[in-house]
């Protein structure tokens, strides 16, 4: 038996989405957004470069609140004026052929003030990292 032959075969997840072979690209974050998390033209070209034979593409981590961001040039998806560059991310990688998934996430008590403008990270507690200079964040109330 060719043991290799099923990772050319499609998928079918659950929800009746179907991959067309088994080759996923895991999240890699390129730190190439704008400063405020928007999509570069860069980065939809980056993916257009790499969809067509790995059949689904997940589209590196993507910070859901404007206190979330992990990195610089990391990009959102933390207010609707950034859906328009998802999108064409999105395109580039579906007119490839391949499926693209996107990756979210937010930094909590590990985000660095100075990535957000100077604020106070927020996490679940006000408990800070056990790391030499930690910032100490604010506690998320259920609101
Ligand atoms: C430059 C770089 C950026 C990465 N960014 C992410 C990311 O955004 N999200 C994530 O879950 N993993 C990220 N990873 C981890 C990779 O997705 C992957 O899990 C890791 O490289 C191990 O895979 P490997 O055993 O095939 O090398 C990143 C890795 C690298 C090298």
């Amino acid at each position: 038996m060719n043991t290799l032959t099923p990772i050319l075969t499609p998928l079918t997840l659950p929800n009746g989405a179907v991959l067309k072979n088994r080759l996923v690209m895991a999240p890699m974050t390129t730190c190439t957004g704008f400063y405020d998390g928007t999509v570069t033209s860069e980065l939809v070209e980056y993916y257009r470069a790499r969809a067509g034979s790995i059949g689904t593409v997940i589209v590196e981590c993507c910070f859901i609140d404007n206190r979330g961001p992990a990195f610089p040039g990391a990009i959102a998806i933390d207010s609707d004026n950034k859906i328009p560059g998802l999108k064409r991310i999105a395109d580039a990688i579906k007119s490839e052929g391949s499926t693209a998934i996107l990756q979210i996430y937010h930094g909590g008590r590990m985000v660095e003030p100075e990535l957000i403008g100077g604020k106070t990270p927020v996490a679940p507690s006000a408990i800070a990292a056990p790391r030499e200079g930690a910032t100490k964040p604010l506690a998320l109330t259920a609101e």
